[in-house]
């Protein structure tokens, strides 16, 4: 087996403000609404993936062979997974006319991300998988041309492959080739970018109870408000969005941000059987935000949360100040570790009340929170076949590291 070229690259995770929830068609995931995110930054979180392609003298099945490591494991399914298959397949496709010097393929992929950050990695490992496949077989696609493959991975992963803001169009046509995300940067988006901090606040760890393919699609079969929102109220949102982002408007932006989220979830709970995403300390994050932003910003907000399919807040902070002082609450509220340094924040009757309640239910209590802020889209890390540090695979025995 001859190694002929190594890549590895890494891709951001993104987090929707206005939600993708719906699809119109399932093997090819064509989404029932266009759908907007923000890529969280890849010195916190992201996903590495190594690509190495060989001359196999061995493998004369005329066909190309992938090996591939997941996060440390041999990926035994990756036959059975039909999301990966097509995507492999429409990778393949994509390189028949470069006249490929590779039968046998190797693929290495890891997240960094804090093994209790209840993050999905879906979105950020196919992008990841996609971007690095097409560097390895030097395709001169678009990110944009891209996003078609990955979105048919996950939906989701389509919106990773732009920094900043990104924008997933649904499209019309029934082959899917209009369906792909495309960068956000009118006006004063990546100004706006910069200013903002993320905080994730992680309230559970475990896998999300509903997978949201079937969420979704009972959405559609049971749900009266998922057609108001796929026909009025996602395309109306859209816009105003893209406009409150292109003016780095931040308090039309949280208002979005929050109203999309609590439409998403109401859609989830008018579904039968009804889905439960949230749980109570979710409940009263958002009650905290709102606390935050009336009272002690006196209606100036500060803060936007957004859950996707699980009780973790993802939150949107319109600079560090307001980070600061928000994570001073949580800590107070919630009684965890923080590194905020700040003095702690008057809480009013109401809210001190609550934070009592909570601190005596043991359960349900937030765990811990990631800071980061917005951030770049994929990167290529190394294409140099004498690295010995970047790549995830030994180069001499072509074994994971
Ligand atoms: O891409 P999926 O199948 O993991 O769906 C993700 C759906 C939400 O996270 C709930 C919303 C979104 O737009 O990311």
């Amino acid at each position: 087996m001859k190694l002929e070229r190594v890549v590895t690259c890494t891709a951001p995770v993104n987090i929707a403000v206005i939600k993708y929830w719906g699809k119109r068609n399932e093997p090819l995931i064509l989404p029932t609404n266009s759908s907007l995110s923000g890529t969280l930054n890849q010195k916190d979180l992201k996903t590495i993936t190594t690509a190495a392609g060989f001359k196999n003298e061995n493998n004369t099945t005329g066909e190309v062979e992938l090996i591939l490591y997941l996060n440390g494991k041999l990926d035994a399914n990756s036959q059975e997974n039909q999301r990966l298959k097509n995507v492999l397949r429409e990778m393949t496709k994509a390189a028949s006319s470069q006249q490929s010097q590779f039968n046998t393929i190797i693929v290495v992929s890891e997240n960094n991300f804090p093994t209790a950050a209840g993050l999905a990695s879906s979105a950020s490992g196919y992008c990841c998988l996609v971007y690095t496949l097409a560097k390895l077989y030097q395709l001169d696609w678009s990110n944009e041309q891209l996003s078609i493959i990955a979105r048919q991975g996950s939906g989701s992963a389509c919106r990773s492959m732009f920094g900043n803001w990104c924008k997933w169009e649904m499209g019309q046509l029934e082959d899917g080739s209009d369906s792909k995300a495309v960068p956000c940067v009118s006006g004063k988006s990546d100004a706006f970018a910069q200013e903002m901090e993320i905080l994730i606040c992680v309230v559970s760890d475990q896998k999300k109870h509903t997978a949201s393919t079937d969420g979704m699609r009972n959405s559609i079969k049971t749900s009266s408000l998922m057609k108001e929102r796929i026909e009025k109220v996602v395309p109306e949102r859209m816009i105003q969005m893209e406009e409150a982002i292109a003016n780095a408007d931040y308090q039309t932006f949280s208002e979005l941000c929050m109203k999309d989220s609590n439409d998403f979830h109401a859609v989830c709970r008018d579904t039968t059987p009804p889905i439960h995403y949230l749980n109570e300390t979710s409940f009263a994050i958002m009650d905290l935000v709102d606390f935050y932003n009336k009272v002690l910003c006196k209606g100036q907000n500060g803060v936007a949360y957004t859950y996707d399919a699980g009780p973790n807040a993802v939150l949107y902070i319109h600079g560090k100040e307001h980070k600061q002082k928000f994570a001073k609450l949580l800590q107070q509220v919630f009684e965890i570790s923080g590194n905020t340094t700040l003095e702690p924040i008057d809480l009013n009757e109401e809210w001190k009340i609550k934070a009592t309640e909570l601190k005596e239910k043991k359960h349900n209590q937030l765990k811990n929170w990631i800071e980061t802020t917005l951030g770049a889209g994929p990167q290529i890390v190394s294409t140099d076949l004498s690295d010995q540090t970047n790549h995830l695979i030994h180069l001499q025995t072509f074994v994971p590291k």
